[in-house]
């Protein structure tokens, strides 16, 4: 079978991550997808810059929108980020050539997102977005299918990594607020620029996303109410904690009479609460469903490695779903065996 060739736009820390998951896993890869995913080409602005990873073999663009429309890629992956160009005519570009894409950018699916995935559906492609929100934790997977035929009352959750972090840091090391912020930029987690953390536009353009999902409306990212945590100081911690609670920078979409409200602030949340043990760059999402009832996910939300986890599973989805061929195994192969259940007599 052909290989599944794939274009990488943006080697940064997602983009590394994810090329290192794709070479060192190649042939469980393979194994998995019934089909080689391939790396040919990538894009990113600076072609000397060491990222610890061997380009040898592989298409070199400086222009995105270039690979998009002229590499042999099947499937255009999206990390550059931003909601304008280059990231936006590079994803229509690859798109409208018939080119599947997976994206980890939020801020191109608030602004963009309901134009893009009718672009998708009138080429026949995928747009797979499950790195755009919450990093690793398989929440869009989990609305699109897992959720299919509940009515969705509420969703909320912590969906910025970085804040999270200087949150949990400023609590517990008593650390200033502009350290914190250092040290998850340092880490990866936070933004090209961490405005769009600390001033809650990221978490909007996420809960955006999930709102739509949720609520089958239009994205409407300029309609969420924004408060960030610029303003949050460590006397607030201290007071919150003295009072019982812990200041989180939520995300809330939930159903009233007029409409969906869509809102983001920091929120005292009390301290035994399963959402005020979220720690560090760690995100949740609660969902609130009228089968399934409240469920929780929680886990990776920024970084490389997490981020990168995502897309990858959105490569090897497209990887699997050859039309026209056979699909792969969906449950893989066996790995225990099953004992039937007893029954108490
Ligand atoms: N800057 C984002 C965060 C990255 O901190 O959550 C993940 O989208």
């Amino acid at each position: 079978t052909d290989a599944l060739k794939i274009g990488i736009a943006g080697l940064g820390t997602v983009g590394a991550a994810l090329f290192g998951a794709i070479t060192t896993r190649h042939n469980l890869l393979t194994d998995i997808c019934g089909r080689e995913i391939r790396i040919i080409a990538v894009s990113a602005r600076d072609r000397s810059r060491d990222r610890g990873i061997n380009l040898d073999g592989i298409a070199w663009f400086d222009d995105p929108v270039t690979m998009a429309r002229d590499a042999d890629i099947d499937v255009y992956v999206e990390l550059i980020g931003g909601d304008g160009d280059p990231a936006h005519a590079a994803v229509a570009t690859a798109l409208e050539r018939g080119r599947h894409v997976v994206t980890a950018n939020k801020a191109l699916l608030a602004k963009h997102g309901v134009a893009l995935a009718g672009l998708a559906e009138d080429n026949g492609v995928l747009l797979n977005f499950e790195a755009a929100v919450a990093g690793g934790i398989p929440v869009i997977k989990a609305m699109r299918e897992s959720l299919t035929g509940n009515s969705i009352q509420r969703i909320y959750g912590i969906l910025n990594g970085t804040c999270n972090y200087i949150l949990t840091r400023m609590q517990r090391d008593n650390m200033g607020f502009a350290e914190c912020l250092a040290e998850a930029q340092r880490l990866g987690y936070a933004e090209a620029d961490p405005a769009f953390d600390i001033e809650g536009n990221d978490t909007a353009h996420k809960l955006a996303i999930l709102t739509s999902l949720a609520f089958g409306t239009q994205i409407a990212g300029d309609e969420v109410y924004i408060e960030g945590i610029t303003n949050i100081s460590i006397d607030d911690i201290h007071a919150a904690d003295e009072l019982g609670y812990r200041i989180k920078l939520l995300g809330v979409a939930l159903r009233t009479a007029t409409g969906i409200e869509q809102r983001v602030h920091p929120t005292m949340v009390p301290k035994g609460s399963m959402i005020a043990q979220v720690e560090g760059v760690t995100n949740a999402v609660t969902i609130e469903a009228d089968i399934l009832g409240e469920l929780m996910l929680s886990g990776p939300g920024a970084g490389g490695d997490a981020t990168a986890s995502a897309v990858l599973g959105d490569i090897a989805d497209i990887a699997k779903s050859r039309p026209g061929h056979q699909h792969a195994p969906a449950l893989g192969r066996p790995v225990a065996k099953l004992e039937p259940y007893q029954r108490a007599q």
